[in-house]
């Protein structure tokens, strides 16, 4: 299966431009699964909650999702990426996942970071799985999550308890630790986690805030698969055996999933 990241720099309020470069980066990619950066169709940095009006977009109906169906269709391919969603009179942070056939998936971010909490609703349901299918693998289960969600690990205890074998997560990172702690969010549940990050700086009136780029996949066993670079925009695409996430057994002895003692942890 060949799984992978794409790590730009989307412009903020300009999801014409975004959604360009993001084609003009896949026009020679082949790929089952890519994962795109958070809030990749409007950018990060919103100084006024009227901004998310004009840049916020409806799953069924908005033009950033109806290019990546579109992408999805022609590759036969499936992506997932962050998206600034409106529902009815609520903006939510969200991951999407997009199928080959159009059928998107949706999560919203359950752990808002900082300013988020001014724009967006937080989600209020727990992350969903998802299977997926394709040319060159069959029944592959997904979860997504997304930026600081990681920072939470009950988020990819509870995908990778629901069968996910490979954690998607769409990310804007500010800090520098989320990189390396992705090693442990995938050894800890034997899973593939894919983190694709943005780069830049979004320069908004007074405020700036710069993004540590280092997308990363990382393998069960806590292998670095790709790590990008801190500053260049890049697509990654490896080749992954989505099934060795299946087997929690870390030797003869331990199994991570059934050596669990939930009777001590008082969660
Ligand atoms: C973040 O959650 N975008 C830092």
């Amino acid at each position: 299966m060949k799984t992978g990241y794409l790590q730009f720099k989307p412009e903020f309020g300009n999801p014409d431009k975004n959604i360009s470069r993001i084609k003009e980066m896949l026009s020679d990619k082949e790929f089952d699964l890519l994962v795109l950066p958070e809030l990749a169709n409007s950018g990060y940095l919103f100084i006024d909650k009227s901004e998310l009006n004009d840049l916020a977009e409806d799953v069924e109906t908005g033009k950033f999702c109806s290019a990546l169906k579109e992408i999805c269709s022609s590759k036969n391919a499936h992506i997932v990426s962050g998206l600034c969603e409106r529902s009815g009179d609520r903006f939510y942070n969200s991951s999407i996942l997009v199928r080959p056939d159009g059928k998107i998936s949706v999560y919203r971010k359950i752990h808002l970071f900082d300013e988020e909490k001014l724009w967006f609703t937080p989600g209020y349901s727990s992350p969903e799985v998802y299977e997926i299918s394709g040319e060159n693998f069959q029944k592959v289960k997904i979860g997504m999550m997304i930026c600081f969600d990681w920072f939470f690990p009950e988020t990819a205890r509870t995908l990778a308890l629901k069968g996910a074998q490979i954690i998607c997560h769409p990310s804007n990172l500010v800090m520098a630790y989320c990189q390396t702690a992705m090693f442990t969010r995938a050894l800890e549940n034997r899973v593939f986690t894919i983190t694709a990050n943005r780069i830049g700086y979004d320069v908004r009136e007074n405020k700036e805030l710069f993004f540590t780029g280092e997308s990363v996949i990382v393998s069960p066993k806590g292998e670095y698969l790709c790590r990008g670079s801190k500053d260049k925009e890049e697509i990654c695409i490896t080749e992954i055996d989505p099934d060795i996430a299946l087997n929690k057994n870390l030797n003869d002895r331990n199994n991570i999933f059934t050596d669990r003692k939930k009777e001590f942890y008082n969660l």
